[in-house]
């Protein structure tokens, strides 16, 4: 089958390439992200697959329909890019990679939280200039502390079980509870009590219209002063400016983002010879306890190797024309 690829690098292209056993699928490599603009390179293909940042609005899939597509494949788990009620209305078939690797971006996190608060990062730049000086490099036992993680699934449960590993009390929220927590010593309690009592907060739930600004100035003025927040998941979850007024007031003591809010702008780019226009973005740059990661948090070979694998079964169960285990509907969306 035709498939167009779009916003691909030559490390997707590397994967994607080894799953597709006997170039079963024609993939169409496409540099350029979609949107409503570029959808027009689609040409004929019955299939598109796309990421993270891709603008999957109604326009764009629109105009992807009356080229003939039928299926978008999302090489990614969230699909909140996508306007599954317009695709649903368009005859639009959507799948996704439910998991690829959930250890890679727990790993992440946890990578996150261990750096910036013994503020690895920053003793890395000392060492570099011949500073050996230990002033502002203080952190704290993570033993002991309370952890709250908001979002207990395939995410947010390994870091949970690795954090109680370490000696963390760790309280979770979840709509949907898991027993499993229990049986590490976690417990599930109501969002507000995580604010209060959490000296980690960390997000692994999905963008959803009730998940977006799940931390905003209301959330962050109940959490105890000088938290760590980690966002891992997506960029909407959190209220950028609400965290940037938060982090000037001492409010949040630590924040480490591998998401951010106008990350389509940025991430996965090179703009080191360009002048960065997004200010906030700018601004949390220059705060000596904030550490960004530019949504890599899935970035390992196991990760990319299931990405494209599953997405090559995606692909072809469409072919076949049989059941899309993977699909995503609107009514996901309640
Ligand atoms: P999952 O679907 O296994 O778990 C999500 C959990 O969040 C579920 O248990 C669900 O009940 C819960 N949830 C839904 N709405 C919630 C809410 N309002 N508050 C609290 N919990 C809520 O998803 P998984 O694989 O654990 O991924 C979590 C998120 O991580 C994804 O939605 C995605 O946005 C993000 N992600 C980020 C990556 C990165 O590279 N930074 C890579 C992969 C996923």
């Amino acid at each position: 089958m035709r498939v167009t690829v779009f916003g691909t690098k030559p490390y997707d292209r590397t994967f994607l390439d080894a799953a597709n056993v006997a170039g079963r699928h024609k993939l169409l490599y496409f540099d350029e992200r979609f949107n409503e603009r570029t959808a027009v390179l689609q040409g004929d293909a019955p299939a598109a697959c796309l990421f993270v940042n891709d603008t999957c609005d109604d326009d764009a899939l629109t105009a992807l329909a009356q080229q003939g597509c039928r299926l978008v494949a999302l090489r990614c788990a969230g699909f909140n890019n996508v306007d599954l009620r317009a695709a649903q209305r368009l005859g639009l078939k959507v799948v996704h990679v439910p998991a690829y690797s959930p250890f890679a971006v727990a790993e992440h996190a946890l990578g996150l939280i261990l750096c910036l608060n013994r503020k690895i990062h920053r003793a890395y730049n000392r060492l570099r200039e011949g500073n050996f000086a230990l002033h502002g490099l203080l952190g704290f036992d993570m033993h002991g502390r309370t952890v709250g993680i908001v979002g207990t699934g395939k995410i947010g449960m390994i870091l949970a079980r690795t954090l109680a590993a370490m000696g963390c009390r760790v309280l979770a929220y979840d709509p949907y509870p898991n027993p499993q927590l229990m049986q590490f010593g976690g417990a599930y309690v109501e969002l507000p009590e995580i604010w209060k009592s959490a000296d980690v907060i960390s997000l692994h739930c999905p963008l959803t219209p009730q998940s977006h600004h799940l931390v905003n100035a209301a959330s962050i003025a109940r959490m105890k002063r000088g938290v760590m927040l980690v966002n891992t998941s997506r960029g909407g979850l959190v209220d950028t400016e609400a965290v940037i007024q938060a982090l000037k007031s001492g409010q949040i003591g630590h924040l480490a983002l591998d998401v951010y809010e106008q990350e389509a702008d940025l991430f996965f780019e090179n703009l080191s010879d360009t002048i960065i226009q997004d200010d906030q973005f700018q601004l949390l740059l220059t705060f000596p306890n904030v550490l960004i990661t530019g949504h890599q948090a899935y970035f390992t070979a196991q990760a990319l190797t299931n990405i494209a694998e599953t997405t090559m079964a995606n692909l072809t169960a469409f072919e076949q024309g049989g059941p899309l285990p993977n699909e995503v509907t609107a009514d996901r969306l309640k």
